[in-house]
């Protein structure tokens, strides 16, 4: 049973920790033994999520150095649980003094109050995005195990608001930026090397296990498949992907599955991200006892522009952690 903060099936993940608390924390239970790891493996994904990089991105300042604390022996996993830490070193919990007691609008306040009697505001505690870091970290280790097997995962991100050319998105952001504004973002995901057979009919068909893990990453609000929405304005004549030969079909409207299980063509889908909810224009809100008032509400706190620009790299590493899951799981299938 996946309960609140435990993800997958057989390839396991547990996170744990808060924005503004001392550390961050991921325990991988399932990864099978033998897979050649080390930090160095978990840095390249971390940096491609990591903040205070650029001006497109927040400028908390986090070195997301990983410390892997069991389920290693001579560089190998030996089986037993992994579990990785990340230390918050750059948390500056003063800048949302003047925030608590008011919802602010976009943010989970209102619904995690009501729901837990008690809400962190710093930095959205365990709302916050700081989470992903832990997903990140497990998805590298995913990664290195679909990469053994032939899988690849490519994400891009192919729209920031109104702008679809990539060589004009940071001059795009610094102006909205500029306006204390934000934007929403599109983010494309191409897996290639996809063996045939990743996925279980009806309820964990390959797709709604993706749709379930994208739509758990903070911002995300939608999950297209294939030609997705425009495959209402199709005919079958043009939708339907023919076998031209064994493994292989004369077009991927479908995005590489059938039936819920993978064909061997590319899956391909995409993800959209809603606008960075802290902005710095002055928006109506109340406060927890139900009293009107207003927020500038991101004077202080230090913000993405655009979850998405971060947010690719989150939807790699829940890709990879379904893929991981369905390779264990489809080695249960034949005799
Ligand atoms: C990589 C990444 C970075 C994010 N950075 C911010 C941020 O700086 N400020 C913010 O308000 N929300 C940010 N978010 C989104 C919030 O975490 C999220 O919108 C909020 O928790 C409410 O959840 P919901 O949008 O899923 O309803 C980020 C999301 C991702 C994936």
């Amino acid at each position: 049973l996946n309960l609140r903060n435990s993800f997958g099936n057989l390839f396991r993940i547990t996170t744990w920790g808060e924005s503004h608390g001392p550390a961050m924390g991921v325990v991988i239970d399932g990864c099978p033994a033998g897979l050649e790891l080390s930090e160095v493996d978990l840095l390249a994904l971390l940096k491609r999520r990591a903040p205070g990089t650029s001006l497109d991105v927040s400028p908390r300042r986090e070195p997301d150095h990983p410390q892997i604390l069991s389920g290693l022996y001579k560089g190998r996993t030996t089986g037993a649980p992994l579990s990785i830490l990340i230390e918050n070193v750059d948390a500056q919990s003063n800048a949302y003094q003047s925030w608590e007691g008011k919802h602010r609008p976009g943010h989970a306040s209102y619904t995690y109050l009501e729901k837990y009697g008690i809400y962190d505001p710093r930095g959205g505690g365990r709302a916050s995005a700081r989470e992903t870091v832990c997903r990140v970290a497990a998805g590298a280790v995913a990664n290195k195990f679909i990469n053994e097997n032939g899988i690849k995962i490519e994400t891009s991100l192919i729209q920031v608001g109104l702008e679809r050319n990539p060589n004009n998105f940071s001059s795009y952001l610094q102006t909205i930026q500029q306006k204390g504004d934000s934007v929403g973002g599109l983010v494309s995901c191409r897996v290639r090397g996809m063996p045939i057979g990743l996925g279980e009919p009806i309820y964990l068909k390959l797709e709604a296990q993706l749709a379930s893990a994208l739509l758990s990453i903070p911002a995300t609000k939608g999950f297209e498949i294939g030609e997705g929405f425009a495959s209402v304005e199709m005919k079958g004549s043009e939708h339907n992907d023919f076998l031209i030969d064994k493994g292989s079909f004369a077009s991927n409207h479908a995005g590489g599955l059938l039936g819920g299980i993978s064909n061997a063509e590319t899956l391909f889908f995409r993800v959209p991200f809603k606008p960075t909810a802290s902005i710095k224009k002055i928006q109506k809100t109340t406060t927890y006892l139900g009293e009107q008032t207003e927020l500038p509400i991101s004077e202080k706190g230090r913000h993405d522009p655009c979850t998405a620009v971060r947010g690719a790299v989150v939807v790699e590493a829940m890709t990879a952690l379904v893929l991981a899951d369905f390779l264990l799981l489809s080695r249960t299938t034949r005799l």
